[in-house]
Parts: C-alpha cells; structure tokens; sequence
C-alpha cells in the first residue's frame, strides 16, 4: 500500500507559490468564498473512490466540497444518486445535505490551479496528499480516475510505472497491491461539450466501478 500524508494540507498550505499566489488573491476578491485547499468527501469507509484533477474556480473552490457548484458536479453528483452511491439531493450546496455511501470523493490536486490546469511541480507536491487519502480508506476496491492527470497521480502514488498503466477511457488496470483502477475521460462541461464524453459513457464507467467495488 502507498504512504504519505494522512492528513489533508492546511487552509494555508504554502507548498506550491502559485496556487498560494492564487488562494490569495480570490480571498480579497471573494472573502466568502472558500479559497483554501479542498478537503476529500464521503465515506471513510468506502469501497469505492472517485479521484478528480482539482477544484474548480466557481465549484469546489468557492463551495469547499469537491465537484459542487460546477457543471462536472451537476454530472457527477446525478451519476452517483442514480448508482446509488449518493443519498438525499445535490442542490450544489455544501448545506445540501447530501451524502455519500460507500463513495469517496477527493481529488489529485487540492488546490484551485490557474485555468484548471496544474503544473506537474504541483501534481507531484500534492500527491503525498493525494497518497495518504488512498491509504486511509482501507476499504477500498475500486477507484476511478476522472481524466489522465488524475489516472497518472494516482499511479505513482501506488508506485507504479506510467507504460504498464496507459490511460483509456474505460480501460480498467489492476494496481500494485490489488486495487481495481478504472479511467474516465473527466466529467467536464468541456469534454461533455465536444461529445469526447456523453453521460452515457460516463454512467458505463461508473457503473462497472461501482460492480466491481461492490461484488
Ligand atoms: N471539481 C473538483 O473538485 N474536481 C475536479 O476535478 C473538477 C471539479
């Protein structure tokens, strides 16, 4: 099994200068807004996890809870209730009441990252985050990778080699140590948008995730 940091970062995590730069910046422009590293969702004790790029500007960075208050959440959270996976309803509001069961969210990067987009310097310095969360859910079977940056952290933090492990949509690879990692292209209004992934594709992903978790 992977280590690392078993706790998530700080709300003044002061790793990465451009992120940090960043968090600062949108605290004076919106001081209600969350702007702090976003921690993981869900079940501790779940079998499956969901593992994302990074929070978005208007969702997670503004609300706190992963994929809520963007369009990625409006599919993600919708897959989940129909799987089953989500109780109670996604109102795209921490205070929605919404939970999660035997479903973790978190993400490869904790931090909001200039036009969604993290610098490798940055995936590498929040993956001992990203590697203590998949250590603690001790409980897990399956995980899924929402788009290759996420895929790739999660990868490394098992240790593994990137060319034995290449990124598909729908490819499902066995990690070291035996978890089941299954890909998705990222929920994302952009990826939705161009058609590289319609909700059905997603839901197909998902689903035989949540099988194999659960079998
Ligand atoms: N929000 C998140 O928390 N993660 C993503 O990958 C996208 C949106």
């Amino acid at each position: 099994m992977p280590t690392g940091v078993a706790s998530g970062p700080s709300r003044d995590c002061p790793i990465c200068p451009r992120l940090v730069d960043l968090r600062l910046s949108l605290r004076d422009q919106h001081p209600d807004w969350f702007n702090a590293p976003v921690p993981s969702f869900g079940d501790p004790r779940a079998r499956l996890v969901i593992v994302g790029l990074a929070p978005g500007l208007n969702g997670a960075n503004r609300t706190g809870r992963p994929f809520t208050g963007d369009y990625a959440g409006d599919l993600l959270y919708r897959t989940l209730l129909n799987l089953r996976l989500a109780q109670g309803e996604y109102r795209a509001d921490p205070r929605d009441g919404l939970s999660l069961t035997d479903c973790l969210i978190t993400n490869a990067v904790r931090c909001l990252p200039p036009a969604n987009k993290p610098l490798p310097e940055e995936i590498a310095a929040c993956r001992p985050f990203l590697t203590g969360q998949l250590d603690a859910v001790r409980s897990a079977r399956a995980l899924v990778a929402l788009g290759r940056i996420a895929h790739e952290s999660v990868v490394r933090s098992f240790g593994g080699r990137m060319k034995d492990y290449p990124f598909g949509h729908g490819a499902a690879h066995t990690l070291p140590g035996g978890l089941r990692l299954f890909d998705s292209y990222h929920c994302s209004r952009y990826n939705t948008n161009t058609g590289r992934l319609t909700e059905e594709m997603f839901v197909e992903v998902m689903t035989a995730a949540r099988d194999f978790a659960q079998a």
